[in-house]
């Protein structure tokens, strides 16, 4: 059987093997919601999910302050960028966003038949808005993806840049705010995504909420954009298991703000003390920090010493590094000491 052609050069989404180490590769969090875990023995096993994840809808509309009809769940944020591109998308027509981005714009886009361009971001890895807005006017993308904070170089876009960027086109703007929680939360979008006839905002319960294991976020868009997705969504697409944790998860909120507060102290710790390595050390709103270290490979010798980060080729030489834990930062602080002694 032929596979369909947009399909011949993909590759499966590469994951890294089993590891007991310190892992600081995937901005994952601790388990800090439910590290007693979590009862489920009045559940009803045997019964569909809720279609429309409504009690989960409330609950997020509570937290985003933005009514449940606008918000729409999705199995992880990742179910929801393929469904934009599989609702809006035809085959051949452009996708735009800028490089290095998170790389499964670019996958999705492909799997739809669709065409990508990365716009370079410039070599501090800052935005050009003028530049993209004057790209996006002479390449006429029918969607858009602006990554804030961006993964993996944790640069945040200024809420008047991601306005103005808006304002030049009629292309449909995905900004995905997978970090928000760990950013200045005046540049985020929420509050003015209703504003709007042709944005999406885009969020997740894998980075600020630990919770990356049940696969869950959601979008905030106008109701129409809603309904839209809504149509092409699987029935039942988002087990019950991961509504009644993601419901749980809501109803503890300060535990997560306090969380992601501690998060960002120790980011600005752990920045400060990369900057006095050789090593250059990107401002970063995420819950990781995007380095780059010419001199030294740091991968493998981090590797032997039990400790796992994210390696790029493209840009070369290039790392991103999650924000551990206390110790784990204090571990990973003496090791790449030893690395560069
Ligand atoms: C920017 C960004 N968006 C979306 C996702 C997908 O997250 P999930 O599918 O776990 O919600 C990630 C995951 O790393 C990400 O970094």
């Amino acid at each position: 059987m032929n596979i369909k052609d947009s399909l011949k050069s993909l590759k499966p989404y590469q994951v890294e093997a089993e590891f007991n180490g310190i892992r600081l590769d995937a901005n994952e969090t601790r388990n800090f919601l439910f590290p007693e875990g979590f009862v489920l023995n009045t559940f009803e096993f045997h019964r569909y999910p809720d279609h429309s994840a409504k009690a989960l809808r409330e609950a997020l509309s509570q937290y985003v302050g933005i009514d449940a009809n606008s918000i729409l769940e999705g199995n992880g944020s990742s179910e929801l960028i393929e469904l934009m591109i599989k609702t809006y998308v035809e085959k051949d027509e452009l996708i735009m966003s800028f490089e290095p981005t998170f790389s499964m714009y670019r996958v999705y886009s492909n799997i739809y038949g669709a065409k990508f361009l990365g716009f370079p971001l410039n070599n501090d890895y800052t935005l050009d808005v003028d530049a993209f807005i004057k790209a996006v006017q002479v390449n006429q993308p029918k969607l858009i993806f602006l990554c804030t904070p961006n993964n993996p170089t944790g640069g945040q876009l200024k809420k008047e840049e991601i306005i103005q960027i808006i304002r030049s086109t009629k292309a449909l703007i995905v900004i995905d705010e997978a970090y928000m929680e760990f950013a200045d939360a005046t540049e985020s979008m929420t509050q003015e995504v209703l504003d709007y006839q042709n944005v999406i905002v885009l969020r997740t319960f894998s980075k600020a909420f630990g919770l990356a294991s049940i696969r869950l976020g959601y979008m905030i868009a106008n109701e129409t954009i809603v309904s839209t997705i809504n149509r092409v969504k699987s029935p039942y697409h988002l087990n019950q298991v991961t509504q009644t944790i993601g419901i749980e998860a809501l109803r503890n909120i300060k535990i997560v703000l306090n969380e992601v507060k501690d998060i960002i102290e120790r980011r600005e710790t752990l920045m400060k003390r990369l900057s006095s390595l050789p090593i250059v050390v990107y401002p970063s709103k995420g819950n990781f920090i995007f380095i780059q270290s010419p001199d030294k490979k740091l991968y493998q010798p981090l590797l032997n010493r039990g400790i796992r980060i994210r390696a790029y080729q493209d840009p070369v030489d290039s790392y991103r590094i999650t924000i551990g834990t206390q110790e784990e930062n204090d571990t990973l602080y003496q090791a790449l000491k030893e690395i560069f002694r």
